[in-house]
């Protein structure tokens, strides 16, 4: 069913095999749950380390409760509408690569990729879209660091989960807010999931 016509916008979400699925699934339900349609993209990686992370099933009805929101696709499918750039369902598409493993940062950086995530990615940058990636590793090398640069010199944003800690976070749910509010930030999305800093407060 096409619901872009009732909802708020549109994101394509790319889930690799990095550490820090839970990121994915506090955006995924925050975006489902605010009236977007969200396309979820997953690496055979990615999905089996969200599954292990956050002992969710990486599927529409165990990841939101408005699953009528959220569509999965095959990342083999290279026949899928999202791989196009005719498909154009906003002014500008807006991808969020999240968590994004050091392989598929190599493969979008290089526009080497074979699979569906990397040519979204491909597409939004070819296309002037907008695409957030949120790298997951540490320590880094060089080559992640000139992968990383070289995504930015195209056009890319890159978001690191490197959550910030001048809100004194009482939970991890907090610590996950900051980064999905950031993230959030980057795609344009108005939110309220974490209080602003406005200088000391005291
Ligand atoms: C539990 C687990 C955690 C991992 N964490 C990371 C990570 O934080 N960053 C990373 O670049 N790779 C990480 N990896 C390795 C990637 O999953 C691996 O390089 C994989 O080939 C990435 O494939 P993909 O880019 O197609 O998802 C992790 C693997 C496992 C099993």
């Amino acid at each position: 069913m096409d619901t872009t016509e009732q909802t708020n916008g549109h994101i394509v979400v790319g889930i690799t095999g990095a550490s820090g699925a839970v990121y994915a699934l506090r955006l995924i339900r925050w975006l489902a749950d605010n009236g977007y349609r969200v396309d979820v993209v997953a690496s055979e990686t990615g999905r089996r380390v969200f599954e292990y992370e956050t002992g969710t099933r990486l599927s529409a009805d165990a990841l939101t409760d408005k699953p009528e929101h959220l569509f999965l696709h095959d990342n083999s499918n290279l026949f899928s509408p999202l791989s196009s750039g005719s498909y154009q369902r906003d002014n500008r598409s807006r991808v969020v690569i999240v968590p994004c493993s050091m392989g598929t940062l190599g493969r979008m950086a290089t526009a080497s990729g074979s699979k569906l995530i990397e040519r979204v990615a491909d597409v939004a940058l070819k296309e002037h879209g907008r695409l957030v990636i949120v790298p997951r590793e540490t320590p880094l090398n060089a080559l992640h660091l000139n992968n990383m640069l070289a995504l930015m010199h195209t056009g890319a944003v890159i978001l690191p989960a490197m959550p910030g800690f001048y809100q004194k976070p009482q939970t991890l749910s907090d610590i996950v807010n900051f980064m999905v509010s950031k993230i959030l930030d980057a795609l344009d999305v108005p939110n309220g999931l974490y209080e602003r800093w406005n200088g000391e407060q005291g």
